[in-house]
């Protein structure tokens, strides 16, 4: 079967974007699974570079199509904006498909996002405040507006007015200022005219579609370890990027998955609060951040950065189900006298190769680390594995081996053609 999952491996920032791009361009259709606006994926083509929060990069190929998946929660005002900057930079409409089950965010999700960080005082989780965990947790309560709803007049009025005086009750219980539901009505209505044609049936549309043999990409925004579930709770975002989070936010069977491909960097970061073992907070650790220029998509906060965990990466392997990895940003580490990978964990005084689901053993994780001779060759123009310098290429073999997960691709810069193809076929068939 002709699909495809990317999923970022660890905590997001992996360069999904670039290899969503870089595959779309075979692909029928690009489905986004879950998150909203939190993700951001830089693409450069070219002289251009897009930077996306929402849309699937795969909407840069004339022939495919981008669809938002039922597993999301869309803010409007950020798509409307997102896409008038793509059709402005391209110069094209492009082709963009919205599941009527994706979930809407409101102004109101957004405050109480930046209400719950501020209450959480000196512990806050980092969210990227863009409401996106109140907008799940409005749909787990059952009080979540979907598109369906959101591009229908009467019923959106309904909804808002509803939803509105539940959250109301509450605010002024606690003395605070009410919602105002008529101007996020208005506002709304507004953005809804703007969306409403690209509204439809798309769990039906993707599936056929796959039944057709057509070639269906899928994409998790975020990380492995951000999953709500897998990740290191309760810092998290509220949907699921991994694998699975595919079928539960597109109603692609299990059945349907051909290739999964875990995407992680040569060395690992993390934005926001949360456990992090082979964190540098040191000169190694600046010196990737500048070389890897770490720095948010969304927020343009400093991202934490370390050396590669593939304690992390093998369980993400297997919880995923990898069937090949790919290794980015290598050419990020050109330079470094040695660099690391962590292969252990002492936890309370014993040493361990396996990844704890308790987040408080991963706060006490000492990461053990093997350091491995480094490399000072720019690997930028590199086009295939042997033209890599040895020590890169122990480098990568070495994952490979601990994460029992074949390399199939290498990416050594931002540009599609900064890519080593190693094993295609363990991608797409
Ligand atoms: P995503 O959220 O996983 O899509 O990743 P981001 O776009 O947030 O961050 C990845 C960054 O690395 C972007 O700025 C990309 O342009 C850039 N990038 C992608 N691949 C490579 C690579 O192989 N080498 C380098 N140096 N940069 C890369
Ligand atoms: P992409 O798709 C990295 C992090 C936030 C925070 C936690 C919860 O670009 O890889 P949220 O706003 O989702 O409730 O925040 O999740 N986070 C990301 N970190 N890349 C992302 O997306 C992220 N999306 C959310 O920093 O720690
Ligand atoms: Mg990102």
């Amino acid at each position: 079967m002709p699909t495809l999952i990317i999923v970022g491996a660890l905590w997001g920032d992996e360069a999904k974007g670039k290899l969503v791009d870089v595959f779309g361009e075979s692909a029928r259709f690009n489905v986004r699974y879950s998150g909203g606006n939190n993700a951001g994926h830089t693409v450069k083509v070219g002289s251009e570079t897009y930077k996306f929060h929402l849309i699937p990069s795969g909407i840069l190929h004339e022939s495919c199509t981008a669809v938002l998946g039922a597993g999301m929660v869309i803010c409007p005002a950020a798509l409307v904006e997102e896409l008038k900057t793509f059709r402005e930079k391209s110069g094209r409409e492009g082709k963009l498909l919205i599941s009527g089950a994706a979930h809407v965010v409101f102004p109101y999700h957004r405050s109480q996002d930046a209400a719950e960080e501020e209450m959480r005082g000196d512990n806050p989780l980092g969210t990227t405040k863009r409401g996106i965990g109140p907008a799940y947790q409005d749909k787990v309560s059952r009080i979540g507006i979907r598109m369906w709803e959101f591009v229908d007049p009467n019923r959106l009025t309904s909804r808002v007015k509803e939803v509105v005086s539940l959250k109301n009750r509450t605010l002024q219980a606690f003395g605070e200022k009410p919602i105002d539901a008529d101007a996020i009505i208005a506002e709304y209505c507004a953005y809804a005219d703007l969306i409403r044609p690209f509204v439809g049936e798309a769990e039906l549309i993707v599936n056929e579609a796959i039944r057709r043999g057509e070639k269906v990409l899928f994409e998790g925004a975020q990380g492995t370890l951000l999953d709500i579930d897998m990740g290191t709770y309760p810092y998290v975002t509220g949907s699921h990027p991994t694998s699975g989070g595919a079928c539960v936010g597109t109603g692609l069977p299990p059945t349907m998955i051909d290739n999964v491909l875990g995407v992680c960097a040569a060395y690992a970061t993390r934005v926001g609060a949360g456990p992090f073992p082979t964190e540098l907070h040191n000169e190694i650790g600046e010196r990737i951040r500048i070389q890897g220029n770490e720095f948010g998509t969304t927020t343009g906060r400093a991202r934490r950065t370390g050396w590669l965990d593939l304690v992390a990466l093998r369980h993400a392997s297997r919880i995923n189900g990898f069937t090949s990895l790919a290794i980015t940003r290598l050419d990020v580490l050109s330079g470094f006298e040695e660099v690391g990978l962590c292969t252990s964990y002492e936890v309370d005084g014993h040493q361990t190769d396996a990844f704890p689901s308790d987040t408080m053993k991963l706060e006490a994780a000492k990461p053990l680390l093997e350091m491995q001779p480094g490399w000072n060759e720019n690997l930028s123009n590199c086009k295939t594995y042997e033209e890599l310098p040895k020590e890169a290429q122990r480098f990568v073999d070495r994952i490979e081996m601990f994460t029992e997960t074949p390399v199939s691709l290498i990416s050594v810069g931002p540009e599609r053609t900064e890519t080593i193809y190693l094993k295609p076929s363990l991608i797409w068939n």
